[in-house]
């Protein structure tokens, strides 16, 4: 018998009895609870008008769209959203005050989501920094109003004390559930596996970002799911002197720290990945499932040599990431099988790592290109290097060809020349909208002439942004 979806909804217990578990939240809290104030504008995941916060038994709260979120992943959580805001009394929000002292608002559509991005922030204890602002802000857009009273709204909360999140009053679920027909939520390794074997057919599904799309943006949400996110063995991080590792269920939220400890070089390019509300539910698992050919982790990964934990009910396989994809969107997963984890080395020393993104827009956006390099240099001679690149082919992909003008080479203007050169021989990408086949060749030889200059300049400003 299917179980119902419970979760505690502004500090009450909310149950789902009358809506599929792959309604998006969005329109179940709108349609469903009349609790409008929460907002639909693109339906994908690019606007935040439909933020609203996860608050967490440890104190963390996580702005996320509301779009892309079906009602099944929000089981067993707590979700405020910006009606649950006002005090017992009624009093607006501390935040909500600043954000009408300020004049942020004008036609006020924008304004519940630019609120809960707000909340959480405030409530994140963090400085009044521009940087860290612009970063908590990155998934909304404001049409009418202008940024900067927005700005000064935020600078205010900064840090402002905000009560602790209070203990979530649905019960807790700690056995595997299942929702309406076919939402499955396993909660261990071996029920995931027994349900991957039994429903082949089902899509697995980590944070959605990129499934929910098929809900709200296409209106055709998926017939059968598997949610991943609360197997525990999938979302462990950890790792030792030599290897980090991190479960596909992950979030980029929950990785963060792990990974921008091992590779600093990360901290930009993860920034702009998606914006908070992505990365408060996306996975790397996800990215890597997408095999999308501009994924913008597959090209870090593959440089920094990951190698996939892949599990099924007949064991458990080893896959070198760049064994895994096979051709556009194919990958070699099988039928049976969940991406349990990744692993990567830590940097040795005297090793560097880099990694670019270039992309239309600076935040929220897909790359155009993307590539990343680990060099090994000692005594002027390359003596190691990896890349990955995206945007190039049909999949994220190592240059072979580049990798081989830069192997056992001196580190000179005229090596990295060559590898600029030898991107020709490793790609053939196509025209579309993001950039030409021309373009794009251009742009991963500028990026490896860069890099010469990255490592042989540090200190030296190479990104538009920094000049
Ligand atoms: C507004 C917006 C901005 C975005 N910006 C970026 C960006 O800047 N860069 C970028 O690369 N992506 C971006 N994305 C895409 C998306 O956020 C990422 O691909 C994300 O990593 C997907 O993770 P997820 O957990 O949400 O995946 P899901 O949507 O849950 O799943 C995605 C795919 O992975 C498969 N999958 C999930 N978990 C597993 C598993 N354990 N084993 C095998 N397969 C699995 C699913 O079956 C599905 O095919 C953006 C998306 C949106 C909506
Ligand atoms: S409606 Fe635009 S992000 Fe959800
Ligand atoms: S106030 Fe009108 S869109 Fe922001």
């Amino acid at each position: 018998m299917a179980d119902n979806i419970r979760f505690t909804l502004n500090d009450r217990p909310a149950e789902v009895g009358d809506a599929s578990p792959m309604t998006t939240l969005l329109d179940w809290l709108r349609d469903h609870r009349g609790l409008k104030g929460t907002k639909e504008g693109c339906a994908e995941g690019d606007c935040g008008a439909c933020t609203v916060v996860l608050e967490h038994g440890d104190g963390r709260r996580e702005a996320i769209n509301a779009c892309i979120a079906l009602l099944g992943q929000v089981d067993g959580l707590s979700v405020r959203t910006v009606e649950g805001l006002a005090g017992s009394d009624g009093a607006p929000h501390p935040v909500q005050i600043a954000m009408a002292e300020a004049d942020a608002t004008q036609c006020g559509f924008c304004t519940p989501g630019f609120v809960m991005s707000a909340y959480a922030f405030a409530a994140g204890g963090e400085p009044a920094d521009p940087d860290v602002i612009h970063d908590a802000l990155a998934g909304n857009l404001c049409r009418c109003t202008g940024y900067r009273p927005i700005v000064e709204a935020m600078t205010k909360v900064a840090g402002m004390p905000v009560a602790p999140a209070p203990a979530p009053v649905a019960p807790v679920r700690t056995g595997s559930a299942v929702f309406g027909d076919a939402f499955f939520a396993p909660r261990s390794l071996a029920d995931l596996l027994k349900l991957r074997a039994a429903h082949p057919e089902a899509l697995l599904m980590a944070g959605a970002t990129d499934l929910g799309l098929l809900a709200s943006r296409s209106r055709r949400p998926p017939a059968a799911v598997i949610h991943v996110a609360h197997v525990p063995e999938l979302t462990a991080i950890g790792g030792d002197k030599e290897r980090i590792t991190i479960g596909a269920a992950a979030t980029y939220a929950e990785a963060q720290p792990v990974l921008l400890a091992a590779y600093p070089a990360l901290k930009t390019y993860l920034a702009r990945l998606g914006s908070r509300q992505i990365r408060n539910l996306g996975t790397i698992g996800g990215n890597i499932g997408t095999a999308s050919p501009i994924g913008d982790m597959p090209p870090v990964l593959l440089a920094l040599e990951a190698s996939l934990t892949l599990a099924s009910v007949r064991g458990v396989r080893r896959l070198p990431l760049d064994a895994f994809f096979l051709g556009y969107r194919k990958t070699a997963l099988a039928p049976d099988e969940v991406i349990q984890s990744l692993s990567m080395p830590r940097l040795w020393p005297g090793e560097v790592f880099f990694c670019d993104k270039v992309s239309k827009r600076r935040d929220q956006d897909i790359s155009t290109v993307a590539g990343a390099y680990r060099l090994r240099i000692k005594d002027g001679i390359i003596e190691g290097i990896r890349t990955g690149f995206g945007g190039l082919a049909a999949t994220p992909k190592r240059a072979a060809s580049v990798e081989r003008a830069l192997q056992g080479q001196p580190f000179t203007p005229a090596t990295f020349e060559a590898a600029a050169e030898a991107v020709k021989e490793d790609f053939q990408p196509i025209d579309d909208w993001r950039g030409t086949a021309a373009y794009r060749l251009a742009v991963a030889a500028n990026l490896l002439r860069r890099l010469y200059r990255r490592i042989a300049e540090p200190g030296r400003p190479v990104e538009v942004e920094a000049l």
